[in-house]
């Protein structure tokens, strides 16, 4: 499915919010949240970078997350259970003072948005944004 300008829409409030200090922070950044180029996939992989298992039955797979040190938005893939099913979303995670996703024992990711509810994706799915800018899921 191709979508969508709502995605657009929270990727640029998360990347563009605060714009000077998002770029100060990228270019003072020390960790491995890469930048996007046109045109990036992300692979719904259990190997992929930033994956976390939470202790309440969650997992998440960050692909971009902001800010370090407390509790940050991150967007990525998200599942809780049976994880046989993901959702693309956004997501509050704790993060560490390099920017990793911590407290998996105590600090659960709360979800405040995500892609398709009723139509989740599964493990291998990807997320690509395209050179045309488009985000399709
Ligand atoms: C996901 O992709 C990997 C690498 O191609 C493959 O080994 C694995 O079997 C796939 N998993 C599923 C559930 O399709």
């Amino acid at each position: 499915m191709s979508v969508n300008w709502n995605w657009c829409f929270v990727l640029f409030f998360l990347i563009f919010s605060t714009p000077f200090s998002f770029l100060v922070d990228a270019r003072s950044q020390s960790f491995d949240y890469p930048t996007a180029k046109l045109s990036t996939k992300w692979v719904n992989s259990p190997s992929a970078p930033h994956s976390v298992a939470f202790t309440d039955g969650s997992t998440v797979r960050a692909i971009l997350l902001r800010g370090t040190f407390g509790p940050r938005y991150a967007c990525g893939f998200f599942c809780n259970g049976a994880c046989d099913t993901y959702l693309f979303a956004v997501f509050i995670v704790q993060t560490n003072s390099a920017s990793s996703i911590v407290a998996p024992a105590i600090g659960f990711p709360q979800v405040v948005w995500a892609a398709n509810r009723n139509n989740p994706v599964r493990i291998n799915a990807t997320l690509e944004l395209t050179s045309r800018g488009n985000l399709v899921l």
